[in-house]
């Protein structure tokens, strides 16, 4: 029986409104969970939102709300955006709820009770910003790093949390568990701080100075230090100490965070478990920070990139990929957003797109959109060995994700897509249409290269899952069965002969940036229309025009021709077409490609090769596009 997987994000402050940072780790921890179900464990997901605070009531009272009706407004925000981001936590825990409250006050008691909370006056720097003391060596030029402010000097009884007498546990069980915090980098740097002896941890704020939190269970004139109250949402979530899920997830849990708060989880959180007596949580995965041009992404400075305004731009899937794709787990990235649509046009649209529709539609050209038998005497795409190329990808797959390295895991993915790609110029299989003979060996290239296709359906699944589902529809999959079992997903020929697949379609469509878009039409609308309209023709003179949908089987450059191309087309019937859109397209972009052709153009002879007919396409200055249909098309429609 595989081992369960609980998988956490940090629960955000509700002082502000999401933004891509928060998007980002919560779409990691979904992923994660998704490979993990892939794996086939028992999975289970929590995010949430940090409720207490000077932070909050402070944005409440900018707001002119209560606290509890701005906490109410704001996480309900967080709790909304994550369907829409195809996030699929199975709890959304606040720290506002009783039995968050009630775990808090019990673990306070357990570790007051075994004398690791004392009371002591206190003179110290406090940042209000980040509702904590500091001390003069975590000052940079005396002010706090994050808020760039000199912190202020004050006095106060309070009570401390004993940390310093878990110092040594905690430096040996970092050496114990070398990857308990990874990447690496942060493990590190967690063991430089604990080379300097730890202060213990003021844990109450006076209520003379804060209400909005959790009463101290041994003295009601103090509430709890917000990080003590919110490290604990990780067990109260789960039902600390009987519950059911307790019991099967806590000890697999894994947290997620970014390295602003990599102290309170690698250096607080195992010593309060620790002296609570509660079992030490399994690894904290660390990410870098997004940074927009250049600038830490942060709600105090502002500049945050709305993820949903990306998401409906270019595509959900496409926006999971690129960030999955683009940070390197561990360090920073920067975000734009050229950088993402180069991505989804090369990675996506070129790589992957045009690869499932050229396969998927040579399948409905050559074998009536049926899952070819394959004859292992000529099966000429396993000698290229795509079989072991799957095997090889799973594996490189599977032992990324397991380190969180996301980055290398989609690397190994994209070089199989790049085999398969490689495989179609190979084994050209328009050639072996043109031969009844190789009926037997094309039927093989087919079948091997539908059969890398669903592969690839089931190793995208945990990063893009709804086009992993349309490749696994247009597969012609069984859609009730899930296809992305680790086990299974990187066995060979597992696709029955026979499957009736779907039409083609479009998977990844090139996207340009709204930038550009609009300074293309505005450039198009301050023009003159050029060039100038011709003579106005009757229906009757259009009518005469036969306008044909055709599909693109084979194209080659002709020698000696810089600007043609020679096309073979499908429109019903099958002709060759000479076309001036050499400098345009290179050949394999053509093929499985949707053309609108004329079709009753008298034959004519171009470098010695007949053409008949001609691709419809747009000629601007330099620029060439050619016409194609918005949905995959009946071959030799008729267009009128
Ligand atoms: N409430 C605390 C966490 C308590 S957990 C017991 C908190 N909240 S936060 O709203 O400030 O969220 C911080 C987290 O948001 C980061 O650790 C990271 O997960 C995410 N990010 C916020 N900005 C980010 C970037 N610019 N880039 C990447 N992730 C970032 O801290």
């Amino acid at each position: 029986m595989a081992e369960a997987f609980y998988i956490t994000t940090p629960i955000y402050y509700v002082n502000a409104k999401p933004h891509l940072g928060h998007a980002y780790t919560t779409i990691v921890a979904d992923v994660a969970r998704r490979f993990n179900d892939m794996c086939g464990r028992e999975t289970y997901f929590l995010t949430g939102t940090d409720e207490h605070g000077d932070k909050i009531v402070e944005a409440a009272r900018n707001h002119d709300m209560t606290p509890k009706a701005y906490v109410d407004h704001i996480s309900q925000m967080f709790r909304d955006l994550w369907p829409q981001l195809d996030i699929s936590n199975d709890d959304f825990i606040r720290t506002t709820y009783p039995a968050h409250m009630a775990v808090v006050e019990r673990i306070l008691q357990t570790i007051y009770d075994r004398g690791d909370i004392y009371f002591s006056e206190y003179e110290g720097l406090y940042c209000f910003g980040c509702e904590r003391f500091y001390t003069e060596r975590e000052l940079v030029e005396g002010k706090c790093p994050d808020h760039d402010k000199a912190p202020e000097t004050i006095r106060e009884a309070n009570y401390f949390f004993k940390m310093s007498k878990y110092q040594d546990w905690l430096i040996d069980h970092i050496n114990r568990h070398p990857d308990f915090i990874r990447p690496e980098r942060y493990r590190n740097e967690v063991l430089a701080f604990l080379r300097e002896p730890l202060e213990d941890l003021c844990i109450s704020r006076p209520k003379s100075r804060l209400q909005w939190g959790i009463t101290l269970p041994f003295d009601s004139d103090y509430v709890t230090y917000v990080w003590f109250d919110a490290l604990l949402n990780y067990i109260s979530a789960l039902g600390f100490p009987d519950g059911e899920r307790y019991a099967q997830f806590w000890p697999h849990a894994q947290h997620l965070v970014a390295k602003d708060i990599l102290k309170p989880h690698g250096i607080y959180w195992p010593i309060m478990l620790k002296a609570a007596g509660i079992p030490i949580y399994r690894h904290l995965n660390v990410h870098g920070y997004w940074n927009v041009d250049q600038a830490k992404m942060s709600k105090s400075i502002g500049n945050v990139v709305a993820p949903l305004a990306m998401k409906d731009v270019y595509g959900l899937d496409a926006f999971r990929f690129f960030l999955l794709r683009d940070m390197v787990f561990g360090l920073d990235s920067s975000f734009s957003e050229e950088a993402m649509i180069q991505r989804i046009n090369s990675d996506l649209a070129n790589d992957l797109g045009n690869l499932f529709s050229r396969v998927v539609t040579m399948a409905h050209k050559y074998f009536q959109g049926e899952v070819p038998p394959i004859d292992h005497g000529v099966d000429k795409a396993l000698q290229l060995g795509l079989d072991a190329d799957a095997a090889r990808a799973t594996i490189d797959f599977e032992t990324a994700m397991s380190h969180f390295e996301f980055h290398k895991a989609l690397q190994a993915v994209w070089e199989f897509i790049g085999r398969l790609n490689k495989c179609i110029d190979v084994s050209a299989p328009w050639e072996l249409a043109k031969r009844e003979a190789s009926r037997k060996e094309l039927a093989c290239v087919i079948y091997n290269l539908l059969e890398g296709l669903r592969v690839i359906a089931g190793l995208i699944y945990p990063v893009m899952p709804a086009t992993a589902r349309r490749m696994q529809t247009h597969l012609g999959l069984d859609p009730q069965q899930p296809f992305y079992q680790l086990d299974t997903v990187g066995k060979w020929k597992l696709l029955p002969t026979g499957t009736r697949l779907p039409k083609s379609i479009t998977l990844f469509p090139r996207v340009v940036a709204p930038s550009q878009a609009t300074a293309a039409s505005q450039e198009t609308k301050s023009q003159p229309l050029s060039p100038a309209l011709r003579d106005a023709i009757a229906i009757d003179d259009f009518a005469k025009i036969d306008l044909r949908v055709a599909t693109v089987i084979h194209a080659e450059p002709i020698p000696k021709a810089k600007k043609l191309l020679k096309l073979e087309v499908d429109m019903g019937e099958r002709r060759t077409i000479v076309s001036g859109i050499a400098q345009h397209y290179k050949p394999d972009d053509l093929i499985g490609r949707q053309v609108i052709i004329v079709a009753n153009l008298k034959p004519v002879k171009l470098m010695g090769v007949e053409s008949r007919g001609m691709l419809l396409a747009s000629v601007d200055g330099q620029d060439c596009t050619l016409a194609t249909m918005d949905t995959p098309t009946r071959q030799g429609a008729r267009i009128s």
